[in-house]
């Protein structure tokens, strides 16, 4: 069972985010800022990518999350590990990019220099390596700091010393980043899921700034993603400063429309009630608006753009999580924007563990021309 997240999703009026990209534009704002909402947000940088970046979004085609394996507090705890069926299966399916969430702070020494498990390590490699082999690109991320974000832990997670929170973060990346060095370019860091609460906007930026360093140590040229605060939601890209670094992406999470895709999730506190269907016309721009804004995001810094994930709880009818997952991956296709499902095969699953099988609507939702 996953542990409760408070999933407070900010939502900004469509009035601030044409000023928040107004301000990205003309260079605008201050340092200050954590609220998306304030009207001095910190501006994103105006350097824009590498052709590399470029190139890489687009070849990096469909993306399943390989979610609920590695981000438990131990693999398997929330009823799934990483199997090379289903590596080979989203393989053959049509799949290409694999983002693979992995919770690195439940295994590493809690005090310096914060030792990752060597077998932790080890199996998260075999893991990539097989990704890798298979043809994939790969987004490898941290996942579930619960600490980082001041959330309650899950059991079986232990807390460490408010001073070195952060210094351990960099340090869990400076020690990833080392190990994988010398893989394939079709590997990806992004340097952490949602965050939000505990990391305001200024805190965030300042700790992807300091871990991207650390990163660039080992893997001067490696692509890096980057989210921004409020869960990754697009409302907040107005203040994620995109470190001075032309290898980057940023990243976002779509769950519009909230009330469709969470209904009956047990893992978030007062989840919307089930039943409601998808997609009616104020549904379908509120699936519209958040991807037009991202690409409007993209468009000003010159970095391409990540949707790294968007799905539906399986406590949604059929018909209509596949009318939405049609909606979304359309709505992006259509601005290039390369994305990832959530997830391959638990709660929003696009393929029965059970039956070994794809469930064959979803599947084409995302995958049929
Ligand atoms: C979280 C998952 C959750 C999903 C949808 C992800 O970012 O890691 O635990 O199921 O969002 O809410």
């Amino acid at each position: 069972m996953k542990s409760l997240v408070t999933r407070l999703r900010a939502f900004a009026t469509a009035a601030s985010l044409v000023a928040l990209l107004a301000l990205s534009a003309c260079g605008g704002g201050s340092d200050s800022p954590a609220d998306p909402t304030s009207a001095n947000p910190a501006p994103p940088a105006t350097t824009g990518a590498s052709a590399l970046a470029w190139q890489t979004v687009g070849r990096m085609g469909p993306g399943v999350n390989f979610g609920n394996m590695m981000e438990p507090p131990q693999e398997g705890d929330w009823g799934l590990k990483v199997e090379q069926s289903y590596i080979t299966a989203a393989w053959q399916a049509g799949f290409r990019t694999i983002r693979l969430p992995v919770r690195w702070s439940n295994h590493a020494e809690p005090a310096f220099p914060y030792t990752i498990d060597p077998v932790f390590m080890a199996r998260v490699e075999s893991v990539v390596d097989a990704m890798l082999a298979q043809g994939f690109h790969v987004v490898l991320n941290m996942h579930h700091h619960r600490q980082l974000d001041g959330d309650p832990l899950d059991p079986g997670e232990f807390a460490v010393s408010e001073s070195d929170l952060e210094p351990r973060f960099v340090g869990l990346w400076s020690q990833i980043a080392r190990r994988f060095a010398l893989k394939s370019e079709r590997l990806l860091f992004e340097l952490y899921n949602e965050p939000h609460g505990r990391l305001t906007a200024q805190s965030w930026n300042a700790l992807a700034a300091t871990t991207l360093q650390t990163v660039r140590i080992s893997n001067p040229q490696r692509l890096v993603l980057i989210s921004p605060v409020s869960y990754g939601n697009t409302s907040a890209l107005g203040t994620l400063a995109m470190p001075n670094d032309r290898n980057l992406l940023a990243t976002f999470h779509h769950y519009e429309p909230f009330t469709f895709t969470h209904q009956g999730a047990t893992w978030i506190p007062t989840p919307p009630p089930v039943g409601t269907p998808c997609c009616n016309a104020e549904q379908l721009s509120q699936i519209e608006s958040a991807i037009t804004h991202a690409k409007a995001w993209s468009d000003v810094t010159g970095y391409p753009i990540f949707m790294g994930e968007f799905g539906a709880n399986s406590m949604a009818d059929m018909a209509s999580r596949v009318a939405y997952t049609r909606a979304v991956r359309t709505a992006a296709n259509a601005r290039q924007i390369a994305w990832a499902y959530w997830e391959f095969a638990a709660v929003f699953g696009v393929y029965d563990p059970v039956a070994g099988q794809f469930r064959p609507e979803l599947t084409a939702a995302l995958l049929a021309p």
